[in-house]
């Protein structure tokens, strides 16, 4: 038998549904499982994307569609990206896709050359790491910060690094660490982006998920709208994670070359699914109650983990994830790897989680003892019951 395609070992995953895979066989042998692992919302999509749907495919609409997406959509998406970011943009800088996902492919597809380096997040999503690889750029991850407040990207490290760049990956509104930029911070980014003439993918899939305050887009920033690519979904906004569907705003000339890739990768965004998606930016009220929803989760996941002994977190405005560092309760219940711990954990209290393995390669000298919560599948009060396990179990000590 020939053998699999050499590049097939540079291609990584998403190592998350491993924890997906133990927790889904701990609670088929009977146990209570209090799923904080996932990123996926366990609330139904609004009702009247669900409507516009049907009557999309009771209209017909179930042909091909143009490969960029449908206009009423291009439209749409270039109204409601623009006014939220104080920017313009024509339907022509929007390529509609299956999620925001296919963003991060074909963005590196189009503007990476192999052996050219590529700035990412880590601990960050993971798809990143594998696709930058996959396709045969240098990867240069580059990290934070804790501090009181949250996170801080390591801006001399990121000085340091740029030099040799020509991508920068920045997550604002972070997976999994749930932080954002201050404007300083992301003023000092672009400011980079600029000085090494950096092509910029900016990941907004969380630009709505915030509980106060506003987002700003890098790419409204001076100088930053021709070199940036926006990462948008309607996945996480509009509960629609299964529904694939996002697209990628930015320059014109690239996004005809995201479309192309469109046209050879899927041919189009599924046609139904994009008469959905305009019905959802005309009417996104039903977003707002799922926000509401989210806080009441996020404050629940807050106020039970201040009481689990040796866990040290900030609680973020944004995103739907908390990832607090755990060495203390590590130490407590004597494990040395996180990894040990989350399995652990998993079997004394049910509780499961990611752990900073599962965001990309821990950096050199880096303290790895952190995890990540997701409250966005679970709801209050079972929140309150496995967290409430995990704080007795630590404090006993891991008995
Ligand atoms: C930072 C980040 N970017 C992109 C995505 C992909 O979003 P989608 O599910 O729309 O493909 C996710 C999903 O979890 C994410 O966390």
């Amino acid at each position: 038998m020939r053998d699999l395609a050499d590049r097939l070992e540079h291609l990584g995953t998403e190592t998350a549904f491993a924890v997906s895979k133990a927790a889904a066989d701990w609670a088929a042998a009977g146990n209570t499982v209090y799923p904080f692992h996932l990123g996926d919302i366990d609330l139904p999509t609004p009702r009247n994307i669900v409507t516009a749907m049907n009557a999309a495919i009771e209209a017909g609409r179930t042909g091909y569609c143009p490969a960029p997406g449908i206009p009423e959509l291009r439209a749409a998406l270039a109204a409601d990206i623009g006014s939220r970011r104080s920017m313009t943009f024509v339907p022509e800088q929007i390529a509609v896709q299956p999620g925001g996902k296919p963003v991060i492919t074909k963005f590196i597809q189009t503007l990476m050359r192999p052996g050219q380096g590529v700035l990412y997040p880590s601990p960050g999503y993971p798809i990143y790491e594998s696709q930058v690889e996959y396709f045969g750029g240098r990867p240069l991850p580059y990290g934070y910060r804790r501090t009181d407040e949250g996170f801080e990207i390591d801006l001399d490290r990121l000085a340091e690094l740029a030099p040799q760049a020509s991508v920068l990956i920045y997550n604002n509104l972070q997976n999994p660490l749930g932080c954002e930029s201050s404007q300083s911070e992301m003023d000092a980014v672009a400011a980079l982006a600029i000085e090494h003439d950096l092509w910029v993918l900016s990941d907004e899939a969380y630009f709505e998920m915030r509980y106060s305050g506003s987002s700003t887009s890098i790419a409204s920033l001076d100088g930053m709208a021709d070199r940036t690519v926006i990462l948008y979904t309607f996945s996480k906004k509009f509960a629609m994670t299964g529904w694939r569907l996002g697209c990628a705003a930015g320059p014109e000339r690239v996004i005809e070359m995201i479309a192309k890739l469109n046209t050879n990768d899927e041919s189009c965004t599924t046609h139904f699914i994009q008469h959905a998606g305009v019905a959802a930016l005309a009417d996104p009220s039903g977003a707002a109650s799922l926000l509401d929803e989210l806080r009441r989760r996020r404050d629940a996941t807050a106020a039970a983990l201040a009481d689990v002994p040796g866990v040290r977190f900030a609680v973020p405005e944004a995103t739907f994830y908390l990832f607090p560092d755990v060495s203390e309760a590590m130490d407590r219940t004597g494990h040395t790897a996180v990894g040990d711990f989350a399995t652990a954990a998993l079997h004394a209290t049910g509780v499961s989680f990611c752990t900073r393995h599962h965001f990309g390669r821990p950096l050199p000298g880096e303290d790895d003892r952190a995890i990540r919560l997701a409250y966005s599948g679970i709801g209050v009060d079972a929140i309150g019951e496995g967290l409430g396990r995990l704080a007795e179990w630590v404090d006993g000590d891991g008995r």
